[in-house]
């Protein structure tokens, strides 16, 4: 590892036990889809098990199944025994799992805030109690946020999504600096926009749409180089990094012009 390389570079998919949660469709799947390609093993969990099932045919010797609510620490606790017993490591795991409902303040429901931030959020700790702990006894080990751009300000109709990946961001770094000398990496994964199940209903054009190919690549290719944040499309996220060095009256002015239009 040089100095500008802050986390491990995961070259050797080959040798690699990589866990996906969320990854019955979008980018979790693709991304599953990928590392199989490049021979890693790969355990799938999401709650619809046929998606799961139906990449395992392609890949039977190299894709574990595990279904799972993530957002119910027993499963967490149940896959995880069973990916102890049965292919004995895990690598990498890729917190993918995620619900977005475009909502604007006036529009908040309480069961939408609870279902968003407990799969969004929540979930993320239940499964870092059990791997934490694992991968700090092992010495070495991966754990990767899915966040977002959205992190990165106040956008419209993000009321209860955009904080809960605001929260990720956060969370991410301080695992990196608690983590990083204990042998583990930490990765954050900030997509733009990508055509998906999630962003299906979205009603408003989405600047520099990826498909779930572009972004998989992009993501495995961070993970290659051992960043720590993996954003793309840099065409979109660097503008919004841009955007955030404002000055802030001139962000929130932007914020409100957008708010406005959307
Ligand atoms: N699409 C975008 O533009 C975009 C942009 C920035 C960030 N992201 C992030 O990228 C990640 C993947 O999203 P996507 O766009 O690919 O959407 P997606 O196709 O809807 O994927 C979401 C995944 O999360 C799983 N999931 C949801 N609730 C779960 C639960 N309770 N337990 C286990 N799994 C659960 C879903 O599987 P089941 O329903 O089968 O459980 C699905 O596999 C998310 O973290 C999202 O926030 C997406």
């Amino acid at each position: 590892m040089n100095w500008l390389t802050l986390n491990p570079k995961l070259n050797d998919w080959a040798h690699k036990k990589v866990w996906i949660i969320g990854a019955s469709s979008g980018i979790g799947a693709e991304l599953a889809r990928q590392l199989l390609a490049k021979g890693a093993h790969v355990a799938v969990s999401a709650r619809r098990q046929e998606p799961l099932h139906a990449l395992a045919c392609v890949y039977p010797d190299t894709c574990t199944v595990l279904p799972m609510d993530a957002t119910r620490p027993e499963h967490w606790q149940a896959c995880f025994q069973q990916l102890k017993d049965t292919i004995h490591a895990i690598d990498l795991v890729v917190f993918c799992a995620a619900d977005y409902k475009a909502v604007r303040p006036w529009e908040l429901k309480a069961d939408d805030v609870k279902k968003i931030i407990e799969i969004n959020l929540n979930a993320v700790y239940y499964g870092l109690e059990i791997l934490v702990p694992y991968f700090i006894e092992r010495g070495v080990g991966g754990i990767a946020l899915v966040s977002s751009v959205a992190s990165y300000m106040g956008l419209p109709k993000a009321t209860v999504y955009g904080p809960s990946k605001a929260a990720l961001s956060n969370l991410a770094e301080i695992l990196y600096a608690e983590l990083r000398d204990r042998g583990i990496g930490v990765y954050l994964i900030n997509p733009g926009f990508v055509k998906t199940r999630l962003t299906a209903s979205n009603d408003f054009h989405m600047p520099a749409l990826l498909t779930t190919e572009q972004a998989a690549h992009q993501i495995v290719q961070g993970f290659e180089r051992g960043k720590f944040e993996i954003h793309f499309p840099k065409r979109f996220s660097l503008g919004l990094k841009l955007v955030r060095l404002l000055p802030q009256r001139a962000r929130l002015a932007m914020l409100r012009s957008l708010a406005r239009s959307a």
